[in-house]
C-alpha cells in the first residue's frame, strides 16, 4: 500500500535559515513580492532570489509554476524552490503550487516557508497528492524523501484544516493503488479482502459471495464472471456517520480484468484492461476517505467484482440472461459487460437501502474516451438536481465532468427481438446506450447519476495532481458532494 508522504506544520523561524540543509521553498507573487522568511533567505544568498525573480524566466512561470536555484551561496541549503503565487490564489493554484513542489521533491529534508501562503493547507494537498509512486512491483531501490515542514502563520490551525485534506489524499492513494494493480495480483478475493480491511476505520463491510448472489437472481452479473476461476462477489460497505436517515448509495464496476470475453478483445492495449475496476476503486477510495475524516453522513458503497473472462463455461453471444430485477436480457456482446454488472448492483442496492439518491461509476465504454478524451468524465442522470450537485462538486475540486443527453430514441436501440432487452444499442452513441441500459435499472422517481470514467480513470501522461498511471478521479468530486450536501 502506498501511504501519502507526511507533512508537519510549525510555526514560522527565521533564526537557522542559513544552516537549514536540504531543500527551502519560498512564495514569490508576479509583482516580486516575498515574506519576511524569504527576504532573509534572499539577504543571505546575496539576493539570489531578487536575481532569478528580474529574470525572464520568472516572468515566463505560471502561476503554481516554480524555478530552482542549485547550490546558493550563503546559505546551507542544496537548493532554493521559488514558486510563483499570487496573494490571492485560489485553493486550486495553491494545490498546483504544491504539485510542483512535489516534482522537486528528494532524498533530502525540505523546508516550505509559508507564513503568508493563504491556504498552506491546499498547498500541502497538492504536495501529498503529486507524491504518489507506484512501486509495489520494483525491486532495488524505492524512491525515499526526506521530511517535508511547512513553516505557517497558525501551526495549530493549518494542521486541523489539513486533516481532513489528507484523508481525501489517502482515500486516493487507495484508489490509485487499486486501479494500477496487476490483475494476478488484484483478483476479484484479494479485492474483496483489501475492501473488508475498511472496517478497522469503523465501514460496516460484508462480502455477498456467488451463492449468495444466486439466491438474489443476479444472473445479469454471475453471467459476466462465470467464464473465470475467480468467484464473482459483491461487496457492500457502510458507513453510519449520520443520523437515522437513508443513505446515499456509490456503485462501482469492479471488473479486474476484461478480456471482452468470448467477444475477445484485440491483443493490442490488453494490459490497459487491468482498470476495468476503475469505479469501484473510486468508491473504496471515497468510503475510506470518509470513514478517515468521519464524514457525518450515512453513505453506502456497494461494488460488483468480476472477471471477464473466455472459457468452456463462458457466457456466449446471444445468451439470454435474468437479472434481479426480473428484465431479461440478450447478450450480444459479452464485452459489454460492465452494464451487466452493474443493472444487479444498482437494482439491489435501491432493494435493500432505499437511498436518497445513486451515483454508479464505471470504466464502461472506449465510446466515452472518443467524446470527451481524458479531460472529463461523462455524466448521465435521470435528474437535474443531482447532477448539478455533482457537476458542481467536480468543479470546485479542480476535477472535469461534463453531462451527456439521454432521451427514449436512446432507450429504443436496446430493443430486443427474443428479450426485453438486448446488452448493446449497436456503434452509434455508444455511451449513451450504455447509460440507457443502466438506466433501465433505476427505479422511478430515484434521483441517479452514471458517471463514465473510462478516460479519467488512467492516463498515459501526468494530470494536474497524479503521476501518468491511475488518477483516482472522482475521489476528491464524490467527497465534495457528500461533505456539501449531505452532512449536517
Ligand atoms: N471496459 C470496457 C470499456 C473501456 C474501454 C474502458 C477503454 C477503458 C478503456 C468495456 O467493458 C467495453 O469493452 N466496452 C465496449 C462496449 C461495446 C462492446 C458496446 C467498448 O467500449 O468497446
Ligand atoms: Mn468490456
Ligand atoms: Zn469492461
Amino acid at each position: 500500500m502506498t501511504s501519502p508522504i507526511r507533512i508537519t506544520f510549525a510555526p514560522l523561524t527565521t533564526d537557522a535559515l542559513a544552516t537549514t540543509e536540504g531543500r527551502i521553498a519560498i512564495f514569490v507573487t508576479e509583482d516580486g513580492k516575498m515574506d519576511i522568511g524569504a527576504r532573509k533567505v534572499n539577504t543571505l544568498s546575496r539576493k539570489a532570489i531578487d536575481r532569478l525573480v528580474a529574470s525572464d524566466r520568472f516572468a515566463k512561470l505560471g502561476t503554481g509554476d516554480l524555478a530552482e536555484i542549485t547550490w546558493p551561496v550563503g546559505v546551507a541549503a542544496e537548493a532554493l524552490l521559488v514558486v510563483k503565487l499570487p496573494r490571492r490564489a485560489t485553493a486550486e493554484e495553491h494545490r498546483k503550487a504544491g504539485a510542483s513542489i512535489a516534482k522537486a521533491l528528494g532524498k533530502g529534508d525540505l523546508t516550505i516557508l509559508a507564513a503568508a501562503v493563504n491556504k498552506p493547507e491546499d498547498l500541502a494537498f497538492g504536495i501529498a497528492m503529486r507524491a504518489y509512486v507506484f512501486e509495489d512491483h520494483k525491486t532495488g531501490d524505492k524512491t525515499t524523501y526526506g521530511t517535508v515542514t511547512v513553516m505557517v502563520k497558525d501551526a495549530d490551525e493549518t494542521t486541523a484544516a489539513y486533516a481532513p485534506l489528507a484523508a481525501v489524499a489517502e482515500g486516493t492513494f487507495f484508489t490509485r493503488d487499486l486501479v494500477n494493480a496487476p490483475a494476478n495480483i488484484l483478483t476479484t478475493t484479494s479485492f474483496a479482502e483489501k475492501l473488508n480491511d475498511l472496517s478497522a476505520l469503523g465501514v460496516t463491510v460484508e462480502v455477498l459471495e456467488e451463492a449468495d448472489l444466486e439466491k438474489l437472481g443476479m444472473g445479469s452479473l454471475l453471467c459476466v464472471g462465470q467464464g473465470s476461476d475467480s468467484p464473482s462477489k459483491v461487496v457492500v460497505m457502510q458507513w453510519n456517520g449520520g443520523g437515522d436517515e437513508a443513505p446515499f448509495a456509490f456503485v462501482g464496476k469492479g471488473v479486474v480484468f476484461d478480456t471482452g470475453g468470448i467477444s475477445i478483445k484485440p491483443a493490442a492495449g490488453m494490459e490497459d484492461m487491468t482498470m476495468d475496476m476503475g469505479g469501484a476503486g473510486v468508491v473504496a477510495g471515497v468510503m475510506k476517505t470518509l470513514a478517515l475524516r468521519k464524514a457525518k453522513a450515512n453513505v453506502v458503497g456497494l461494488v460488483g467484482l468480476v472477471e471477464n473472462m473466455p472459457s468452456g463455461n463462458a457466457v456466449r453471444p446471444g445468451d439470454i440472461v435474468t437479472s434481479m430485477k426480473g428484465d431479461t436480457i440478450e447478450v450480444i456482446n459479452t464485452d459489454a459487460e460492465g452494464r451487466l454488472v452493474l443493472a444487479d448492483v444498482l437494482w439491489y442496492a435501491q432493494e435493500r437501502f432505499k437511498p436518497t439518491g445513486v451515483i454508479n461509476l464505471a470504466t464502461l465504454t472506449g465510446a466515452i474516451i472518443i467524446a470527451l478524451g481524458h479531460e472529463n468524465a461523462g455524466v448521465f442522470s435521470n435528474s437535474d438536481e443531482l447532477s448539478n450537485k455533482l457537476l458542481k462538486a467536480a468543479a470546485n475540486e479542480g476535477e472535469g465532468a461534463w453531462r451527456m443527453p439521454m432521451g427514449p430514441a436512446y432507450d429504443a436501440m436496446l430493443k430486443s427481438a427474443k428479450a426485453d432487452m438486448k446488452n448493446v444499442g449497436g456503434r452509434d452513441g455508444g455511451s449513451i446506450t450504455a447509460a440507457q441500459f443502466l438506466r433501465r435499472f433505476i427505479q422511478d422517481d430515484m434521483p441517479w447519476c452514471h458517471i463514465d470514467i473510462a478516460g479519467t480513470a488512467q492516463t498515459k501522461s501526468d494530470t494536474a495532481l497524479a503521476p501518468k498511471g491511475a488518477t483516482g478521479w472522482g475521489v476528491m468530486a464524490l467527497n465534495r458532494l457528500i461533505a456539501d450536501n449531505y452532512e449536517a
